[in-house]
């Protein structure tokens, strides 16, 4: 039997927890020809959200959709590579016709395209070292899906990490594409919050301006709770609406986590029985050591300063005033100005957020397992 709570993969409908007000949102957006941009911690739903609404017919009918996550990439040229072979393979499971187009519009890489007899379609053998000028290809691109029969929608999913490339104006190259592109509506999702908020809201930024935006909160538990005892009621199972609802409040309502925990609490719950408060403790205590093997790697890189805030944090839960006389001495850290460094390099390695001045760490099961280090005795629920 399957597991309703779905970890890996592409979620089938009815095991999609609601999104319904986001889903109206990115769908009216897009195809009113709108810009979005789509930001939220980690693992809250934002790819599971746009591939969502991409099989909603409004989408799927009518449009060519692609879908890019470029946390991997690190230039412009590399960025080129991994939207031009996605393209090619999103067209050639969507479109012969634009297919053929593609191919022929590629005229700065032409030489890496081929032609398959025996299927009649074309192939497409790219290495990253084949492209000598990214700028010229990318408008290639953008020039063959302006031109398309049907509009297209492009996600870049991890978006913040063009600011990490090393030519310095690739903001603004991508901003003057967008601009001209009538044919072509894009998604822009992004994690670091202190990255995408600053290249979104800030006046100085290309991208400023150009996008709706929709930052994606955690599922309200009104919706979430029922939904994890409707799918242990209909699988001859229970769980109980108080311990769904601790679950929640532990990670802070994200998806992810409460997924993982319900996923393999429902496994552990044989057909007729009740989930219990000891079922999911184990299930918790299960993910910290499964992901204990990371985290010590993680925490391995960093320097004893650093690590000492993030315990701080972590105490806390969330930090206010953290280069405060009181947080210092309470929690005996080196100096204010030590502080405020960790916090810098912290929040660029995005283990530390920040939320009107309140410091939090955001893998929240990265603070249980910190508290658990701290104390090892220490119990979650
Ligand atoms: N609406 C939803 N219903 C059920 N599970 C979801 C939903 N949205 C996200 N998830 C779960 O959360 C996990 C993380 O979602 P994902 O979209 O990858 O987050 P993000 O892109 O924000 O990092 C998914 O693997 C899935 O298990
Ligand atoms: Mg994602």
């Amino acid at each position: 039997m399957n597991n309703p709570f779905v970890i890996t993969g592409d979620i089938p409908e009815q095991y999609f927890c609601d999104r319904r007000e986001e889903s109206g949102k990115v769908i009216r957006t897009l195809s009113h020809g709108g810009n979005l941009c789509l930001i939220s911690p980690r693992r809250m739903g934002k790819s599971k959200l746009v591939r969502h609404c991409y099989n909603k017919p409004e989408i799927s009918s009518g449009h060519y959709t692609f879908y890019i996550d470029i946390l991997h990439t690190s230039s412009l040229r590399e960025f080129t590579y991994v939207f031009g072979l996605n393209v090619f393979e999103t067209l050639h499971s969507q479109s012969r016709k634009m297919l053929m187009a593609f191919a022929q519009g590629l005229k700065s890489i032409s030489a890496r395209f081929g032609f398959d007899p025996v299927s009649g379609t074309p192939t497409f053998s790219l290495e990253l070292g084949d492209i000598s000028r990214p700028e010229f290809t990318l408008t290639e691109i953008f020039g063959c899906l302006e031109k398309a029969d049907k509009p297209c929608v492009v996600t870049f999913d991890e978006f913040q990490q063009i600011t990490r490339y090393p030519e310095s104006n690739i903001e603004a190259l991508l901003r003057a594409h967008i601009q001209h592109l009538s044919n072509v509506h894009f998604v822009f999702a992004g994690s670091e919050r202190h990255l995408v908020s600053e290249m979104f809201f800030s006046s100085a930024r290309p991208f400023y301006n150009s996008t709706s935006i929709l930052e994606l909160r955690p599922i309200a538990t009104d919706e979430y709770i029922p939904f994890v005892c409707h799918w242990f009621q209909a699988r001859q199972r229970s769980v109980s609406e108080e311990d769904a609802r601790s679950i929640y409040r532990l990670f802070d309502g994200n998806t992810y986590y409460m997924q993982k925990t319900f996923h393999e609490a429902f496994a552990n719950t044989p057909q007729g029985e009740a989930c219990t408060l000891e079922t999911l403790r184990a299930t918790i205590n299960d993910m910290l050591e499964e992901a204990s093997d990371v985290y010590r790697q993680l925490l391995s890189r960093v320097p004893e300063r650093q690590k000492e805030l993030l315990y701080a944090i972590s105490k806390d839960g969330k930090a206010q005033k953290i280069m405060s006389a009181d947080f210092i001495r309470r929690h005996a850290l080196a100096s204010s100005s030590a502080v405020q460094s960790a916090a810098r390099k912290l929040l660029d390695l995005d283990m530390l957020a920040v939320d009107d001045s309140t410091y939090f760490i955001p893998d929240t099961l990265l603070r249980m397992y910190l508290n658990r280090l701290r104390k090892p005795d220490q119990t979650f629920l």
